[in-house]
């Protein structure tokens, strides 16, 4: 197949999404696609398009040239330019498939799926009402909440609004605070008292107009893919020190992941059925990974769900499908497998 994987973008997960980009285009070569990675907002500026699909085309290089980018992606957004460079919409055009691994703002909150929608174009991954709906956790919490997925107690609150007190807003220590629309823990603090929580707010405010205030879930942390309506096994993740942030998240050997996770016959099915239900709930389609949360009484708290988790190897959904014998370029087959369904 013609493969454009897509990659970059201008989110605060920019550098991840090209991590899981060139990961999941090498996979895609290896199995014999003509797959190029491609950052939807510069394409192949400088390069020659006559290359693109062919033996020839070097992904290493790709990557390079869209990490080089990254001064200039902030200040061509600040200046509001047009999100697609014009060669780049012409290759998805061209392709069978674009692979999403456009994390974040644009590529995951479903304005590209809406275009490449009026476009024609094929894409991995969710429409954009899902992504839509899944990317603003205010909204998804309230759609959890009226399908019986349990998820922390909540308070949403806009840049606009007179500032108040954690205790004001009704929120007891520790107060979690996060963007309503953030990626990768980007924007989220976990505050202890009245003057951390002040500074937070005005931090989150900085990078969205709206936060989601969250009662502090003390206990274990889960995720659970699911593919195609599916569960995958559930990975628990439990970081060395403090909470799975992006340092966390991304610097090898800071967390302990666990696949499948140690828990009950009966609390697995528990959060696959929660997991398949906020899929279901939140209109998302082939693919996606939903987060949860355990207290240390093992009651379960949905904290959100992704349209385009992580795709590197060591990822948690492609570790998920380690567990049941997936290997990674099997997984990404999988994922353009089904969204093409
Ligand atoms: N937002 C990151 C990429 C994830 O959910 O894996
Ligand atoms: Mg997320």
């Amino acid at each position: 197949m013609k493969i454009v994987v897509l990659a970059g973008g201008i989110s605060t997960e920019r550098e991840i999404s090209v991590v899981s980009g060139t990961k999941v285009c090498e996979a895609l070569r290896a199995k014999g696609h003509r797959a190029i990675l491609l950052d939807v907002y510069f394409g192949l500026e400088g390069a020659d398009v006559d290359e693109a699909f062919t033996e020839e085309y070097d992904i290493a290089a790709a990557a390079a040239y869209i990490r080089s980018f990254d001064s200039r992606v902030e200040a061509s957004v600040s200046a509001g330019r047009e999100f697609f460079g014009p060669r780049v919409l012409a290759l998805c055009k061209e392709a069978d498939m674009v692979f999403m691994a456009l994390h974040g703002e644009n590529g995951e909150n479903g304005k590209v799926q809406a275009a490449f929608d009026l476009f024609g174009i094929h894409y991995t991954g969710s429409g954009y009402l899902g992504s839509a709906l899944a990317m603003d956790k205010g909204l998804s919490k309230q759609i959890f909440r009226e399908n019986g997925i349990p998820t922390p107690e909540s308070v949403l609150i806009h840049r606009s609004e007179p500032r108040k007190t954690a205790e004001e807003y009704g929120m007891a220590f520790p107060c979690v605070v996060k963007t309503c629309c953030g990626g990768s823990s980007v924007g989220v603090y976990i505050t202890e008292d009245e003057a951390a929580f002040a500074d937070a707010l005005e931090e989150a405010f900085t990078y969205e107009p709206q936060v989601v205030l969250e009662t502090y879930i003390r206990g274990r942390e889960f995720s659970v893919g699911v593919v195609d309506g599916k569960p995958y096994p559930i990975i628990e993740i439990a970081p060395l020190e403090g909470f799975y942030d992006y340092k966390n998240k991304y610097e090898p050997g800071s967390t302990i992941e666990t696949c499948p996770a140690c828990l009950s016959e009966e609390q697995t099915e528990k959060m696959q059925e929660y997991a398949v239900r906020a899929y279901e709930a939140l209109r998302l389609e082939s693919y996606g990974r939903i987060d949860f949360l355990m207290d240390e009484d093992g009651k379960m708290f949905c904290l959100e769900a992704n349209t385009l988790p992580g795709m590197t190897p060591t990822s948690l959904l492609p570790q998920e499908a380690a567990a049941m014998g997936i290997g990674f370029a099997k997984l990404c087959e999988t994922l353009i497998q089904v969204s093409k369904e």
